[in-house]
């Protein structure tokens, strides 16, 4: 080492007098990257266990993880009741979320109290005529209420849309398969009027289909883009809300796919998937494709990632807008051209999410953190980490009439649930909703 510091000196010499040198680096970090300070979660302190008579061992300050940083989290809602997924936040505060269904009174509903939870919009819509299909066994049905609503999101008009998979679960964990007409997104205004539904074709929506996450661009004719999570064909479905067509995109593309040999770290235990499906063989957590979703601010790009990979991408919408057929024959490929990987993000994500300034929020959850994106450096920074955020499932930027705007999240201990853990249930009452406060605004996409 010391005989290179010569060098050192003379390259540093050189870079003071010229900018022309390889050495002018370009400002780094880059502007807008969080001071270190607000994010370092770490600390140094006698360690709390044992009694060292050792006056140098008691004293010692040993560096150790606090696993916190960012603003500190706000507990919105402890869930009693039902167990959570989605969430989606109006201007006027009001939070609408969702619960997977088997025999759940109700799938879509909003909070009464800090603590309780009622159907939403009334229990008629949480009430179809029956769930499975008794002439086409195996099969759920067609109707105009909900059936499993994986999510919900409240759009730039606060309207508030319902994500129906058409999918209940049966007798623990059996997904029943959906038959075109229960698999739709249903729009309602905030007062709980229905004013659009939007059903899929059966070559959109397939009966083994797990429509997953919805995002909106209310510009021009308006789009929604849905992520297909099936572990069979998963992929991409566009709707234009002009004309209520649908089409896919991505099948079976990288980018929608999971990592087969993935292993996630969940508050430090290697996972593997104990499924409950015989023949009870302990697998990676290989199987769940592309769920969290995000749509930049101004439109253009399109985030996704699988939920079994720490891969993270994006797509230009104006491929996703295009719709494959006679008209368009290579729309299809040329949409999977345009895929950008933008690599690794350092976690698995299950919510994304954007707002105003550009920055894509997406759960760490093998972090107990949600983490941001930011484009105009490329670099995913941490945003919040507590050791209560476990499992970040779903999240909701919302900007309140009453001030301030925040990113809303649900913490629900997935990974700890019986159809993870083998038929056991190792999650503990209540679950979690959380909110944090964030710099810029609700991304509209209304121009
Ligand atoms: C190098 O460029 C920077 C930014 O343009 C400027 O502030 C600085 O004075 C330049 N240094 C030299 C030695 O020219
Ligand atoms: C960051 O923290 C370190 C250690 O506490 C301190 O020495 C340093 O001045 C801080 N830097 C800033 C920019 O606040
Ligand atoms: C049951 O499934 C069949 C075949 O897919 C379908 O035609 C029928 O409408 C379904 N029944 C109900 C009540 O939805
Ligand atoms: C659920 O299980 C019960 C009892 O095993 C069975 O009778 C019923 O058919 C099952 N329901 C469905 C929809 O598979
Ligand atoms: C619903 O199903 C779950 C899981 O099978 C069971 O623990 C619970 O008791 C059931 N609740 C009702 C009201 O049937
Ligand atoms: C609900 O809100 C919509 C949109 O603001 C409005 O057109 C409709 O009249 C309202 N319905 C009721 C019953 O208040
Ligand atoms: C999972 O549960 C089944 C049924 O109880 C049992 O036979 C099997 O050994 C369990 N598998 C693991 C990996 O614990």
């Amino acid at each position: 080492m010391a005989l290179l510091l010569p060098f050192i000196l003379w390259a540093v010499a050189a870079v003071a007098q010229s900018n022309d040198s390889v050495f002018d680096f370009p400002e780094f970090p880059p502007a807008g990257t969080p001071d270190p300070n607000a994010t370092l979660g770490n600390s140094a302190a006698p360690l709390p266990y044992n009694v060292y008579e050792d006056p140098g061992l008691a004293q010692a300050r040993i560096h150790y993880d606090t696993g916190s940083f960012g603003p500190t989290i706000e507990l919105v809602h402890a869930y009693y009741n039902y167990w959570p997924i989605g969430v989606g936040v109006a201007s006027d505060g009001s939070v609408f979320t969702t619960f997977p269904r088997g025999n759940e009174t109700y799938t879509l509903a909003t909070f009464t109290s800090t603590t309780t939870e009622a159907p939403w919009p009334n229990q008629e819509w949480n009430t179809p005529p029956a769930f499975a299909n008794a002439s086409n066994p195996g099969y759920s049905i067609v109707t105009d209420k909900l059936l499993f609503v994986q999510s919900v999101v409240v759009d730039g008009l606060d309207r508030v849309w319902a994500l129906d998979t058409g999918r209940p679960e049966v007798n623990g964990s059996y997904l029943l398969a959906a038959v075109p007409g229960g698999p739709k997104l249903v729009g309602f205004y905030l007062n709980g009027t229905n004013f659009a539904t939007y059903t899929f074709p059966a070559s959109v929506v397939y009966a083994d289909s797990s429509i997953n996450d919805v995002r909106f661009d209310l510009r021009g004719e308006g789009y929604a883009y849905i992520t297909d999570s099936s572990p069979n064909r998963p992929g991409l479905v566009v709707v234009n809300l002009a004309t209520g067509q649908s089409w896919r995109h991505l099948d079976g593309h990288q980018s929608v796919t999971p990592d087969n040999g993935f292993v996630p770290v969940y508050d430090g235990v290697p996972f593997y998937l104990y499924p409950v499906t015989a023949p009870y063989a302990v697998n990676n957590f290989g199987l769940y494709a592309v769920d969290g979703i995000a749509l930049s601010p101004d439109g253009q790009y399109l985030y996704f990632a699988p939920l079994a990979s720490r891969q993270f991408w994006r797509i230009p919408t104006s491929y996703l807008k295009v719709e494959p057929g006679p008209d368009h024959p290579a729309a299809y490929l040329l949409a999977k051209q345009a895929v950008e990987h933008l690599g690794e993000s350092g976690s698995n994500a299950d919510g994304m999410e954007t707002d105003s300034s550009g920055y894509i929020y997406a759960g760490a959850p093998e972090h107990n953190a949600v983490t941001r994106y930011n484009p105009a450096t490329g670099i995913v920074e941490p945003f919040i980490r507590d050791p209560a955020i476990q499992w970040p499932d779903t999240l909701s930027v919302a900007t309140l009439q009453s001030g301030g705007s925040y990113v809303y999240f649900t913490s629900n201990q997935l990974w700890l649930g019986p159809n993870y853990q083998n038929g056991t249930d190792l999650r503990t009452r209540p679950w979690a909703m959380f909110r944090a406060p964030i710099e810029a605004q609700k991304a509209t996409q209304l121009a």
